[in-house]
């Protein structure tokens, strides 16, 4: 449990590594962690693996999974979940895919929040539907949802979902039960379901700061897909497993219905990394927590002594959303680029101005790009 172990990943063909193979610019875009997984979870691979046989296995059959996730959620969010509402998906983005098919006609409308991680931008018209941009405004250090435009958008016929990313990437917000409940209100009286993307929920690192699932809340246990994983914050993200929560039976089975064919069984690793990691390591779980939240807090101060930079704390996940407009550039990302700091182009999030910074790496990682960006 050393998170400031450098960990050479060049050789593993690791996307956020590849992309400036051969040039001196510190990768610090695609959000997965530099670090090394907790022990007991390569313990279990291990195990799985030397098993030595590693044909099918039913996800929906493969009880332990199941019942880490229920305790997981049951002991974090102290939300109650039946084992029949677990739906494993290989992915977050195949679960908000499968989503838009499962509560949409062609032609209909799907509201999604601006700026928003890039697969998210880009689901509703992967499915013959057109976005509907909800755009996030920034008050007092923190970014929300246009509630006006949500009410707005959301009273049209056309409009059947509304999918959500909370906590939020790349501006780290996490909702409040208030700010729920209204989004909750507006999707009941306008009858649109509610898509919850929370990979990045058990990352929370403003200790005033609780997430709460969406379908915990009761206004939406009939109407919500909760959309969530182990992958980020255990860093197994390479091994393909997530899982929505969907307590309405009609609206489980029409997800089901809509992935059937097209989505395969979730790895059986990932299957045995999720349980691991739900069950066996809390210690690590939180340490990580202390050493982001330290990441966190250096990264933020000396970004904002940066002339032309300014950074609000995100009160989770491992991502900075960081705003360049002060630079006078054209092209944010190539004024990063040509000081050796690779983060991702907040073009691709729908911000030209931005770049988002990923802190989930050791710390010696973040004074390199500090020197960098200073020099
Ligand atoms: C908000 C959000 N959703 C989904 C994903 C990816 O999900 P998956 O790899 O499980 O498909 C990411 C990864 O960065 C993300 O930030």
């Amino acid at each position: 449990m050393n998170f400031d172990q450098i960990v050479d990943r060049k050789p593993t063909f690791s996307f956020k590594w590849q992309k400036y193979q051969g040039k001196d610019i510190l990768p610090m875009w695609v959000a997965d962690t530099e670090f090394r997984c907790a022990q007991p979870i390569l313990d279990a691979l291990t195990a799985r693996v030397e098993h030595g046989v590693l044909g099918y296995t039913l996800p929906a059959q493969y009880e332990p999974a199941k019942q880490a996730v229920a305790s997981w959620l049951q002991k974090r969010y102290d939300w109650r979940v039946e084992l029949d509402w677990i739906v494993w998906m290989p992915g977050v983005v195949p679960g908000f895919n499968v989503a838009c098919k499962a509560c949409c006609e062609p032609g209909d409308k799907v509201m999604i929040q601006v700026p928003n991680y890039p697969p998210l931008l880009a689901a509703p018209q992967l499915n013959q539907l057109h976005r509907v941009d909800i755009p996030t405004l920034e008050q007092d250090g923190r970014w929300m949802l246009d509630f006006d435009e949500l009410e707005k958008q959301a009273a049209d016929p056309k409009t059947k979902l509304f999918v959500l990313c909370n906590p939020m990437n790349p501006v780290g917000t996490v909702l409040s039960e208030a700010e729920l409940a209204r989004i909750a209100d507006i999707c009941r009286r306008h009858d649109v379901t509610l898509c919850s993307d929370e990979i990045h929920c058990d990352l929370i690192l403003d200790e005033q700061a609780c997430h709460l699932p969406a379908g915990k809340i009761e206004a939406l246990k009939d109407n919500s897909i909760t959309l969530m994983a182990a992958s980020k914050t255990f860093n197994i993200a390479g091994l393909g497993a997530a899982f929505a929560i969907i307590p309405d039976n009609t609206l489980r089975r029409r997800f089901n219905q809509a992935a059937m064919g097209i989505v395969p069984w979730v790895n059986v690793l990932g299957l045995y990394a999720t349980e691991a990691a739900f069950t066996l390591c809390d210690e690590w779980y939180q340490r990580q927590l202390e050493y982001l939240r330290e990441n966190r807090d250096y990264l933020v101060e000396q970004i904002n002594q940066i002339d032309g930079l300014r950074v609000n704390a995100p009160q989770a996940t491992f991502l900075a959303w960081v705003d360049a407009s002060g630079l006078g550039v054209d092209n944010p990302q190539a004024w990063f680029e040509e000081k050796g700091v690779g983060p991702s182009p907040g073009t691709d999030f729908g911000n030209k101005q931005f770049v988002r910074l990923n802190f989930g790496c050791p710390r010696d990682y973040l004074h390199q790009a500090i020197a960098r960006l200073t020099r």
